[in-house]
């Protein structure tokens, strides 16, 4: 133990707490049947690697029941998500995931997730609606000569969840670059209802610690890892996608000529996936001065867009990179240090400055419907895909609510606009603007009966347009603010369950 602490002055500088280093497993024991635990992690970065994973293989050999529940900032890479949840683990999950293994699980109703807003599960903690968090599990670059946790590549719901927990249990990662110091912006908001202003009012202010201070005897143990984050698994820009940018683009430019937005624009926030990542990248060469981004994942194409000379400072929780670009960014970061700042999920989340700074927030839909609401989450209506995330803290408050979709999936067979929704995460009040390759429709100070005809001529698949153009027709015979045929409003959803085509027979060829 004494060669450890030798080993280790620079990561655990308060020297207390070097005698608290021990393996994997012994850390996993303090985890206990039943208990709430919180893991730091947020889209696959900055997340506890090994105590989760010696919990899992604890739960297989022990055979006795271990279950828990389990809260992260959003996604866990490692596949940590699919271990826990073969070893029967997980009793609870929130707020989010995107593990396949863990999908199913859950879809077949073994595991009980909880899709929040991002911004809310450790709101929803403090306040003591979701019951005392047992352990934390953090991981660290460093810890301070004052017991400081140093967070990695996301802050996530970490901080509150080390304040919160009874016991906190450090991972420091050795492959995470003691150079993330001071990138951090640590501000927890006071208990309700004296609670005062979130004080940021630009992006790039800096309101909080760079380091989440707890009383250093809350550490129960460290464990020493040595693990590069997964890497993000967004693909590359493909026609649609640009056609998607285009479309913004031209959208933007129109705003800027008419004065409702500035020349470099309102900051940006840009949501997970391919989409989003592909189309942000495609502003690269948008004719708009260099812009901020406001955001709660920075993916690949943040960084692009700086080494562009396109945006000028990026706030998120969290940097999730693609393995080369991860390379490149954590092994040059004084060239980027001055323009990023993480905070954690419930700032960068936060309605009140999402309001405050007016930000444009660019989201995916899986689907949505002829009147402009967006359904995330629920394949079918039914079947859990990842969660709603953070799109709705950013949807509801934005100055400018944007939801992209390829117009269609799975070769054709589904159409990504419908006639209603079967699950709606962000309905018609929240929804500003709807874009896809065919083109863009712009909803605001329009009636339900404006939209569909927009949506449906300017955003539909060529394949697709006709057949809602008919639905639109023959619902107007019923009347409404919101025509509908209900008793054919999910037809083609249950078409595409039964036939796996939304497409009739007919014109699927079958
Ligand atoms: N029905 C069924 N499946 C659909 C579908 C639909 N209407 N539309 C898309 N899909 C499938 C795609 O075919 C693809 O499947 P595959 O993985 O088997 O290839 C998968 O969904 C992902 O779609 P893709 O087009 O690649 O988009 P994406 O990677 O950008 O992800 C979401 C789209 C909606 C799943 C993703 O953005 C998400 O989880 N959003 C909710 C959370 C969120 O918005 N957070 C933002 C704040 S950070």
């Amino acid at each position: 133990m004494e060669r450890l602490s030798f080993m280790y002055e620079d990561r655990i500088r308060c020297a207390a707490l070097r005698g608290k280093i021990t393996s994997a497993a012994e850390a996993a024991l303090l985890i206990q049947d039943g208990m709430r635990v919180g893991a730091s992690g947020f889209t696959r970065a900055g997340d506890a690697k090994v105590v989760p994973v010696a919990l899992a293989e604890r739960a297989r050999q022990e055979g006795e029941p271990l279950r828990i529940t389990l809260m992260t900032g959003a996604s866990l890479g490692h596949d940590v998500d699919r271990m826990l949840t073969e070893a029967h683990v997980l009793a609870r999950r929130l707020p989010f995931q995107v593990d396949k293994t863990l999908r199913d699980a859950i879809n077949r109703g073994e595991v009980m997730f909880v899709d929040q807003h991002l911004s809310e599960t450790v709101e929803m903690l403090r306040a003591n609606q979701l019951g005392k968090l047992d352990v934390a599990i953090i991981e660290a670059a460093a810890i301070t000569e004052t017991g400081g946790i140093v967070p990695t590549t996301s802050v996530g719901n970490s901080a509150s969840f080390a304040i919160l927990a009874d016991k906190v249990i450090v991972e420091i990662n050795l492959a995470q670059p003691l150079a993330l110091e001071g990138l951090h912006d640590i501000w927890i908001p006071g208990r309700r209802p004296h609670r005062e202003p979130l004080p940021i009012v630009r992006a790039q202010d800096r309101v909080g610690t760079p380091a989440i201070e707890i009383a250093p005897e809350k550490v129960a143990a460290i464990v020493i890892t040595n693990m590069p984050d997964s890497s993000s698994t967004v693909l590359p820009a493909d026609e649609e996608t640009r056609l998607i940018a285009g479309h913004l683009i031209e959208f933007f430019q129109h705003e800027v000529s008419r004065g409702r937005m500035p020349g470099h624009l309102p900051p940006l926030q840009a949501g997970i996936g391919t989409i989003a990542n592909a189309v942000l990248a495609g502003f690269v060469d948008a004719p708009f001065d260099a812009f901020e981004i406001y955001s709660e994942v920075l993916q690949d194409s943040t960084f692009d867009l700086m080494d562009a000379g396109k945006v000028t400072f990026a706030s998120g929780a969290s940097i999730t990179l693609s393995a080369a670009r991860q390379a490149q960014v954590f092994g040059e970061l004084e060239r980027y240090r001055d323009r990023l700042v993480l905070r954690p999920q419930e700032v960068s989340n936060h309605p009140e400055v999402i309001r405050r700074l007016g930000l444009i927030a660019l989201n995916t839909a899986l689907e949505l419907d002829i009147y402009g609401n967006v359904n995330s989450t629920h394949v079918g209506g039914t079947h859990m895909m990842n969660g709603i995330g953070g799109s709705g803290d950013f949807a509801r408050n934005a100055s400018c609510a944007i939801f992209a979709t390829k117009s269609i999936a799975k070769a054709g067979r589904i159409s990504s606009i419908v006639p209603m929704v079967p699950h709606c995460d962000h309905n018609e009040h929240d929804v500003d603007v709807v874009v896809t390759e065919q083109g863009l429709a712009d909803l605001r100070g329009l009636a339900p009966r404006e939209r569909a005809t927009l949506i449906i001529e300017n955003c539909a698949h060529p394949l697709y347009r006709d057949l809602l153009r008919d639905y639109y027709r023959d619902a107007l015979k019923w009347g409404g603010q919101t025509p509908h045929q209900l008793d054919q409003a999910f037809a083609w959803h249950m078409r595409l369950r039964d036939t796996g085509s939304m497409l009739p027979a007919m014109k699927a060829g079958r």
